[in-house]
């Protein structure tokens, strides 16, 4: 679907990649240069056009395009009869091709794995010219593969490049926009033009239009990212030093971590001990959490902490093996939202409950909402109960507002 549109508009030639002018020339040079070198490599953020610039590069020139990844490697002949040998250039019935090694960043440093050797061999052996893709090179494992290959920087594509390329989309779709939620939707990007595409897909689907409004739906990209990463350190290792610092970039509230362990940790602990296990340290993080709001007593965001991390991380036996996707928190959210909501209503019912001598489940049904009605129409009720019920600020807020 959103993939749809990644298809739809990706650059038909190069002239249509947009922002990479240097990129684009390397590559140009190189494949015309062939065999100068045997390989060149594009390096540069997600979504920036490498993928784009090979495909289109192959087009222009109508050479075929191959496509190959790690595990091909392992098979020798397999290999052979695709890049062929260096003297099949020379045949009459040679028919160009240009070879793909896309995004390379998961493959394993080991030769019998399909590894880097692998591929460093075959870009030796190579009758065609051979187009590597990575996010991040300068892992050590491709040290060597950086010395046989032409290195070509692409470029995070800058906002305004973003803004552009989301226009002309907007626009061939007939889209409704107004400049800030272009705009806004642009920077949420980060560099990533194909994330914005499917943001945008995702955000027009009811109407075929595009504001500030419709941008709040959508979770910020890195806010997300950063808390996946988070769990799944937690939920992933069994080392105290990893998991303690897990939650070290998520500078979101607790409130969301919470929930968000609470919507993933199922899916990734199997064992009913493990995960009994981690539900109480959860819950104890629960309560401490409850204590710091209602008393303020920061001091115990290090026990939260402590709990959420460590205490989750250690909860499980020993490390699952299982790939496991973790996602944000749904249906739990709005439970939760309830909850707390009602939460601050039973709070002020108990303090009702102790001075009017009833019943916490009678104040809450019957108290709570008589003096509610006065509490928001008489100002000198408002501070007696204020005082004499030591009202905190959230009980006062929704005392004033909840409309029920
Ligand atoms: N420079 C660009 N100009 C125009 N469109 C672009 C550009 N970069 C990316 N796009 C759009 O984003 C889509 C994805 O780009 P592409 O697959 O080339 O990214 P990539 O750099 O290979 O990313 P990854 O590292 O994630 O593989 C394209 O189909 C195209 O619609
Ligand atoms: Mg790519």
């Amino acid at each position: 679907m959103g993939e749809f549109w990644t298809r739809k508009y990706a650059p038909k030639s190069t002239a249509q990649i947009i922002g990479q002018d240097s990129g684009i020339n390397l590559l140009k040079n190189f494949v015309n240069n062939f065999p100068r070198k045997k390989a060149c490599l594009l390096y540069g953020p997600p979504g920036c056009g490498k993928t784009s610039s090979a495909i289109a590069i192959a087009t222009e020139l109508g050479l075929e395009l191959v496509e190959l990844n790690a595990s091909d490697f392992r098979n020798a002949a397999g290999i052979n009869s695709i890049v062929g040998a260096a003297s099949k250039q020379m045949s009459l019935l040679f028919k160009g091709k240009i070879i793909l090694v896309d995004e390379i960043d998961g493959i394993a440093g080991r030769q019998d794995r399909g590894g880097v050797q692998a591929l460093i061999k075959l870009l030796s052996e190579s009758a065609f010219p051979i187009i590597v893709t990575a996010n991040d090179p300068f892992a050590s494992k491709f040290s060597k593969l950086r010395k046989s290959c032409q290195m070509i920087q692409f470029e995070e594509l800058k906002y305004d490049t973003v803004v552009k390329v989301l226009r002309e989309i907007c626009t061939k779709e007939g889209i409704t926009f107004d400049k800030e939620g272009l705009e806004g939707l642009a920077r949420r990007a980060d560099g990533d033009v194909r994330g914005a595409i499917i943001d945008l897909f995702i955000l027009t689907r009811i109407d075929n239009k595009l504001s500030k409004d419709e941008l709040e739906i959508l979770s910020d990209r890195r806010h997300v990212v950063g808390l996946i990463d988070g769990i799944t350190r937690i939920l992933k290792t069994k080392e105290v030093a990893i998991a303690l610092s897990a939650l070290n970039n998520v500078s979101e509230n607790i409130d969301e971590v919470l929930l968000w362990i609470d919507e993933n940790m199922p899916k990734e602990y199997k064992k009913a001990e493990d995960l009994a296990r981690a539900y109480e340290a959860l819950s104890k993080a629960a309560v401490f959490k409850g204590r710091i709001r209602r008393r303020q007593h920061w001091r115990f965001l290090v026990y939260v902490n402590a709990l959420l991390t460590v205490g989750i991380s250690l909860a499980k036996d020993e490390k699952y093996n299982h790939v496991v996707k973790y996602d944000k928190p749904s249906r739990i959210l709005k439970i939760w939202i309830y909850n707390r909501k009602n939460l601050i209503r039973k709070g002020i019912a108990e303090k009702l409950a102790s001075v009017t001598h009833s019943s916490k489940k009678y104040a809450f049904k019957e108290t709570v909402p008589y003096i509610q009605v006065i509490y928001r129409n008489n100002e000198k009720f408002r501070q007696e109960l204020n005082e004499s019920l030591e009202l905190d600020d959230k009980e006062i807020e929704w005392l004033k507002g909840s409309p029920e």
